[in-house]
């Protein structure tokens, strides 16, 4: 299972875990894996803190960071992040807000008390909330690779890591965007197949792998979209991927801070229980199907709106079911990816590991068998 990555980044399996959840990034680098930590829903300051964590529970093992500079969004250019609220906040129309309040208080979702300060509605989902995110990483050691999400990262952004001496990687969904990435220097091309969690393209990881490795040989290429078994690992690398990243698999283990009426929603899911919808984000991203979804595809939606205005439209939104998540179950945000059909069990993280990579081993021999020396 090693393969050359493996090398580079001294890791001794080729697994890539993407998650929220510091508990979740440090578990999965002290078990041999790569934990990265998501920085879109942190300011810098509370970046600053998450990635002091893990650097206390990590040990001398490596660990990513994951940012998101989408390739387009409302408001490009502008690098004040607050002036840049300020111009966005202005282009949200009342009717949306009305909408979304509606559909809260039908489903008894209580509001946060007025004299609670009122979080920031634009979030790391731009350059200019992005670019501070970068220097807090930069900032810690243990930071050996930086993801970027939804876009080909700007070049001042591949330079700067670069000059820190650590790696760039950033997420496709076709091989066309693989192609940008590799030619503005991006070290490492994760290619992520539509039944994935998150943020995701129509284009199903069977088809794409093969395609994106070949596109961009010899750049090294990590399998995304749907991996939660060790057989699938088998797969990607039998395909020619260095490695496999994945997502959906880490929201049920132990180590996962989840409400558990959250944690419940993800246990029960089917595979065909997901939907690809921008009612969260602006963007398609693949979560689970309840309420929320289908009234933003229904007839009195007043249509999602762009990133980032849609994910600053629904902040409220966000704390209020994360915070009652008990009545806010079907309205909840629950992104996940097709693979939730087959998590069915809350196990630690080292023992998601050990599954995956005993399956991993369980395949390779079934390959063996099939060819025999003579
Ligand atoms: C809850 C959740 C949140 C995600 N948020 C991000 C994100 O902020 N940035 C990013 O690069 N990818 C994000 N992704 C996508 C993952 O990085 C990964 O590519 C995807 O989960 C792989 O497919 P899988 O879910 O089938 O494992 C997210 C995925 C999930 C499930």
């Amino acid at each position: 299972m090693r393969t050359e990555l493996c090398e580079r980044l001294d890791i001794e399996f080729p697994i890539f875990a993407f998650t929220h959840c510091r508990d979740v990034v440090a578990a999965v680098s002290q078990a041999g894996g790569f934990g990265v930590l998501g920085a879109v829903g942190f300011t810098a300051e509370q970046l600053e803190i998450e990635l002091e964590w893990i650097d206390q529970h990590v040990g001398d093992k490596p660990y990513g960071v994951d940012i998101v500079i989408p390739g387009k969004y409302e408001g490009m250019g502008e690098m004040d992040p607050a002036k840049l609220e300020e111009q966005l906040k202005q282009l949200i129309p009342p009717q949306h807000r009305e909408f979304c309040a509606k559909l809260l208080a039908d489903h008894g979702v209580p509001e946060i008390p007025a004299d609670e300060p009122k979080r920031h509605e634009l979030l790391g989902w731009t350059e200019a909330t992005a670019a501070p995110q970068v220097e807090v990483a930069l900032a810690h050691e243990r930071v050996r690779l930086i993801a970027n999400a939804l876009g080909t990262p700007p070049k001042d952004v591949i330079e700067r890591i670069h000059q820190a001496g650590r790696l760039v990687a950033a997420l496709c969904g076709r091989a066309a965007q693989a192609l940008k990435h590799k030619a503005a220097g991006v070290d490492i091309i994760i290619a992520q197949g539509g039944e994935g969690g998150g943020h995701t393209g129509d284009i199903g990881s069977v088809v794409l792998w093969p395609e994106v490795i070949d596109a961009v040989a010899p750049t090294p290429v990590l399998a995304a979209g749907g991996i939660g078994r060790g057989r699938q690992i088998a797969a990607a690398l039998g395909m020619g991927a260095q490695g496999v990243w994945t997502g959906s698999l880490w929201l049920t283990v132990e180590e996962a801070e989840a409400p558990p009426s959250q944690m419940e929603s993800y246990l029960s899911a089917t595979s065909s229980d997901t939907v690809r919808s921008r009612s969260w984000t602006g963007k398609p991203c693949r979560m689970l199907r309840n309420d929320w979804t289908e009234a933003w595809e229904g007839p009195d939606s007043p249509g999602p709106l762009g990133m980032p205005l849609q994910g600053m439209l629904v902040t409220d939104a966000m704390t209020r079911v994360h915070r009652y998540a008990g009545p806010a179950q079907k309205v909840a945000f629950n992104p996940v990816g097709q693979i939730v059909g087959a998590m069915n069990e809350k196990l630690p993280v080292r023992e998601v590991i050990y599954e995956l990579v005993s399956e991993y081993f369980d395949s390779v021999e079934r390959l063996q068998r099939l060819s025999p020396e003579e």
